[in-house]
């Protein structure tokens, strides 16, 4: 076996955070290897990147998810004990859930009420100022997210359950103020929806067969219990957390919109194909989720690198998106790329990689296709508006994560658009 890198550091969590999403890539580049050792949060982590990394990092014999990921994240992002942290059959038997709600009927549903939530603010839009996107568009899946799930939302309460569901997604990060923000918010929603699933069993409250909150409520384990109500708040804060954060592509693709106007034009002529390549091109090319963890399950080897029980190891995400054996100059915006795209597993990964039903792959892949792609339609067939430059910075880190245009791409003069 050859020798894999090894940096010489103490600790490296302090270059994490000044490198963000490139400090796989940064190395990786460095040593010319896939694969490399350091030490992060006081133990010894080893990196990889790549299609044939995520390949093994895939592998349910080699990985476990148990012990993965640390509890201030659990405690903002994920919700502790919830699908991310399972595995073997326990694992499968809750994916199940999860995917049994992403039949074409529903994913469809979900691109319509969110068309007619687009729609809906545009009056509103036309009578200010200054629109800033993500929130609006944040509010907007929030109430699609709730409406798709069968979780009553009145309409005071949307902007502070879409800045909480919001919150937990912007502390995964972070530390201090910006955690602890992720922290409160979770708390508050853990408590409304434990409510929503009370109310559900109860019978207080209807919410019909197919949606998640009725899923949740009545799931079965494989031991034949409902989830303990907690767990299925949890679990059902695992669909609509991430919905609302459908809103941070959104914002994205109104920047890629705006920075590339010829794809604007294409879009415009209604032509749906190109729409996909577009949403694909966003999710591969700007940042979200910078790396996953996983802890080795059973020894072995690979990439003349022992793997040894329990070690923890990092997939680099957003590495594996900008990997030019992969994409042919990974640095520029081309949805034309996605043209004669086989459909890889394992090389478009910003949700992950391998199969639904087998992997931690997210669930939500197709509604958030489904999402992007009306989103980016109405956008541009839909609305026509001016991008303020004076008054805004649309620049984005590659540093902080989660990531975002910083001022959150404020748009204005918002009108219809005449046919
Ligand atoms: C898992 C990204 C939207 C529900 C994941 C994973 C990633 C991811 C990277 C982890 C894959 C792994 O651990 O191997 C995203 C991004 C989204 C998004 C960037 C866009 C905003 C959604 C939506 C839903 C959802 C809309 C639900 C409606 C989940 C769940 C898991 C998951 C439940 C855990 C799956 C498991 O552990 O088996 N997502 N996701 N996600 N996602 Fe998403």
């Amino acid at each position: 076996t050859n020798e894999v890198p090894r940096e010489k550091v103490l600790d490296n969590s302090l270059s994490l955070l000044k490198e963000g999403y490139l400090f796989i890539q940064n190395r990786c580049r460095q040593f010319q290897s896939d694969i490399f050792q350091t030490r992060l949060m006081g133990e010894k982590v080893t990196c990889i990147s790549g299609e044939e990394a995520a390949k093994v990092f895939y592998d349910n014999e080699r990985f476990q998810r148990k012990g993965a990921s640390p509890k201030r994240v659990q405690k903002t992002l994920f919700g502790e004990k919830a699908i991310q942290s399972m595995d073997g059959e326990a694992h499968k038997h809750r994916k199940l859930l999860f995917m049994s709600l992403m039949t074409p009927d529903g994913v469809k549903k979900l691109g319509e009420l969110t068309t007619v939530q687009w729609q809906d603010r545009v009056g509103k839009w036309e009578q200010m100022e200054r629109v800033v996107l993500f929130d609006e568009a944040q509010e907007i899946l929030c109430r699609v997210a709730c409406e798709w799930a069968g979780v009553p939302l009145k309409e005071a309460e949307v902007k502070q359950r879409a800045s909480d569901f919001g919150a937990m997604v912007d502390a995964f990060g972070a530390v201090g103020p910006r955690h602890w923000e992720g922290r409160k918010a979770r708390k508050r929603a853990e408590a409304w929806i434990e409510e929503i699933i009370e109310q559900i069993r109860n019978e207080k409250l209807d919410s019909p067969e197919g949606t998640a909150a009725y899923a949740m409520a009545w799931h079965r384990e494989l031991d034949g219990k409902t989830l303990d109500k907690h767990m299925a708040a949890v679990e059902l804060i695992n669909v609509l957390r991430p919905l609302v954060a459908i809103a941070t592509y959104i914002t994205f693709g109104a920047l890629a919109l705006h920075e590339h106007p010829e794809c604007r034009q294409k879009v415009t002529k209604d032509n749906q194909d190109y729409t996909a390549m577009l949403v694909q091109e966003i999710r591969r090319f700007y940042p979200f989720g910078p790396f996953l963890g996983a802890r080795v399950r059973n020894d072995f080897t690979w990439n003349g690198n022992q793997f040894r029980k329990g070690q923890l190891v990092l997939l680099d995400v957003y590495g594996t998106n900008h990997d030019s054996r992969l994409w042919e100059q990974p640095d520029e915006f081309r949805p034309e790329r996605f043209r004669n795209w086989k459909g890889g597993l394992f090389d478009l990964i910003p949700q992950g990689g391998g199969d639904y039903y087998q992997t931690h792959r997210c669930p939500g892949e197709w509604v958030t296709i489904e999402a992007m792609k009306v989103s980016m339609a109405f956008l541009t067939n839909q609305i026509e508006y001016d991008v303020p430059l004076s008054e805004q910075d649309l620049s984005y880190s590659l540093v902080r994560m989660p990531s975002l245009p910083k001022s959150r791409f404020i748009i204005s003069n918002v009108r219809r658009k005449t046919k």
